[in-house]
C-alpha cells in the first residue's frame, strides 16, 4: 500500500512504517554518538511509544544498556488503516534492540487498568527479577476506574476566560483563540488524569509484588513554560494535574523512603508531540520558541532532552533540583536570553511577519516526522506493508 498523510487540524490520521523506523533509527543514533551512560539496567518506561517516553526507552536501551519493558496505548493496523505511529515506532525499536541482544518487550493497552499492572509485573518477575528505573511518561486524554467510571481530561483555564494570539494549524493563519475555564469537576479530571496518582498506584503496585528494587529511580514529566501561556498551561487544568505530580513524587519519596526509591519530576522542553499539538495556543509559542533557539543554537528535541536529562542531571552524584525540587530540562528554554526574544516576537506576530519570524516549517516538519512522513531518505513511492 502507498500511504500519504491524511492530516486533519493538529492530528494526522494515518502513519508511514519505514519513516517511523527511519525516526527510531534516528534517534538511536544519536544516543549512541554521544557516548554511554552508567544508569539503570532494568527499565520500565509507561508511554513508552512515542514523544518523550520513546526518546527515554532509546536512550536507556542504546545508551546504558538497559533492558526495557514498555507500555503503550497503540492502535494495530486492520489491513486497511495503517497502525497508529507508536506501533511502528515500538516495532522498529524492538527489532533494533534484538539486533544488538538487548532485551525490549511492550505490552499494549490501558496502563491505568489492574490488568495491564498485573500484566507489566507478571513480566517483570519472568523476565527481569525488579526494575530499577521507572520512567512515567503518559500523556491520555482519559481514564477509566476500575468501577467503570471515565474521567476525561480538559485544556482549559481555571480562572477567566482567556483570549490570546492563536495558530490555527488547520488553515495556517492567525487568529484569537478563547479559552473557557473549566468547571470544578472538568478540573479535577484533568487531575485524575494526568496527575500523580496513577504512578503512586503504579509504584505500589510494583513494590508490593516485590518488582521494584531497593534504590530504584522513578521519574515523570512536566512542563511550566512562559507567562503568555501561563493561563492555559501552569495556571490552566493541565498546570492543576501538573502540580498533584509534584506532590506526588513527594509522597512516593515519603512513602518509600526506607527502600531507598527516589521519585523526581523532571520539567522538560516545550516539543511538538501529539499530546502537545493539541493544546491550543501553545503552538505558536512553539514555533516561535523554535526560531529562536535554532538561531541561537540551542534548540533540542526529545532524543536529545532525553540523553541529557540521563546523563547530565539524573545519573550523576549530585541531581540538581529547583526551588520547588524539580529537575530542570527546560533550563535553556526559560533562560532570560531566550525568552526576552521570543516576548518581543509574541507582542509584534502579525499575519504578514507571521511566516518569517516564526519556525513555522521547522513546526510542520516535526509533525510530520511524528507520523512517520518527509524523510528525505525514505521512499513514499514505495508499496509498503501495513501490518
Ligand atoms: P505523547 O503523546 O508523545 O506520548 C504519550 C504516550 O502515552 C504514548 O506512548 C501513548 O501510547 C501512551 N499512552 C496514552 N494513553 C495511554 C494509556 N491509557 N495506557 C497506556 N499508554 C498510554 O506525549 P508526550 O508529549 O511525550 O508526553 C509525555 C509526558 O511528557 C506527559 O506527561 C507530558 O505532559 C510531558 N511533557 C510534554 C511536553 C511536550 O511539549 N510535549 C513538555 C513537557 C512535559
Amino acid at each position: 500500500m502507498i500511504v500519504e498523510p491524511k492530516v486533519k487540524g493538529f492530528i494526522c490520521t494515518t502513519a508511514h512504517p519505514e519513516g517511523c523506523r527511519e525516526s527510531v533509527r534516528r534517534q538511536i543514533e544519536y544516543v549512541k554518538s554521544k557516548g554511554s551512560i552508567e544508569g539503570a539496567k532494568n527499565v520500565l518506561v509507561i508511554g513508552a511509544s512515542t514523544g518523550y517516553g520513546l526518546a527515554s526507552r532509546i536512550t536507556m536501551a542504546f545508551g546504558a544498556g538497559a533492558a526495557t519493558l514498555g507500555v503503550m496505548f497503540e492502535r494495530e493496523s486492520n489491513g486497511k488503516k495503517t497502525a497508529t505511529p507508536g506501533l511502528y515506532n515500538t516495532r522498529a525499536f524492538e527489532k533494533y534492540a534484538e539486533e544488538e541482544g538487548l532485551y525490549a518487550k511492550t505490552i499494549n493497552g490501558d496502563a491505568f487498568s489492574r490488568d495491564i499492572k498485573n500484566q507489566v509485573i507478571e513480566t517483570i518477575k519472568a523476565d527481569m527479577g525488579k526494575v530499577d528505573l521507572v520512567v512515567y511518561s503518559l500523556a491520555a486524554p482519559r481514564r477509566t476506574m476500575e468501577d467503570g467510571t471515565v474521567y476525561q481530561s480538559v485544556l482549559k483555564t481555571t480562572g477567566e476566560p482567556f483570549t490570546n494570539k492563536n495558530w490555527n494549524l488547520g488553515t495556517n493563519t492567525l487568529c484569537e483563540a478563547t479559552i473557557e475555564p473549566a468547571t470544578k469537576e472538568e478540573t479535577e479530571a484533568t487531575v485524575k488524569v494526568m496527575g500523580g496518582e496513577d504512578w503512586m498506584d503504579w509504584i505500589r503496585a510494583l513494590k508490593s509484588a516485590d518488582a521494584i528494587s531497593e534504590g530504584a529511580v522513578t521519574i515523570a514529566y512536566s512542563y511550566i513554560g512562559p507567562v503568555i501561556t501561563y493561563p492555559i498551561y501552569y495556571n490552566g487544568t493541565i498546570g492543576m494535574a501538573k502540580k498533584h505530580l509534584l506532590e506526588s513524587s513527594k509522597k512516593i519519596n515519603e512513602e518509600y523512603k526506607d527502600s531507598g526509591i527516589k521519585a523526581y519530576v523532571s520539567v522538560n522542553k516545550a516539543l511538538v508531540t501529539q499530546a502537545s499539538s493539541a493544546i491550543p495556543v501553545v503552538p505558536l509559542y512553539f514555533s516561535i520558541l523554535y526560531r529562536v533557539m535554532k538561531d541561537m543554537g540551542i534548540h533540542e528535541g526529545c532524543i536529545e532532552q532525553m540523553d541529557r536529562l540521563f546523563k547530565d542531571k539524573l545519573y550523576t552524584d549530585n541531581v540538581e533540583l529547583d526551588r520547588e525540587g524539580q529537575i530542570r530540562m527546560d533550563d535553556w528554554e526559560m533562560c532570560a536570553d531566550v525568552q526576552e526574544k521570543v516576548k518581543e516576537i509574541w507582542d509584534s506576530v502579525n499575519d504578514d511577519t507571521f511566516k518569517n519570524v516564526a519556525d513555522i516549517d521547522g513546526y510542520w516538519e516535526d509533525f510530520y516526522h511524528m507520523f512517520g512522513f518527509k524523510y528525505d531518505n525514505v521512499d513514499y513511492t514505495a508499496d509498503v506493508d501495513i501490518m
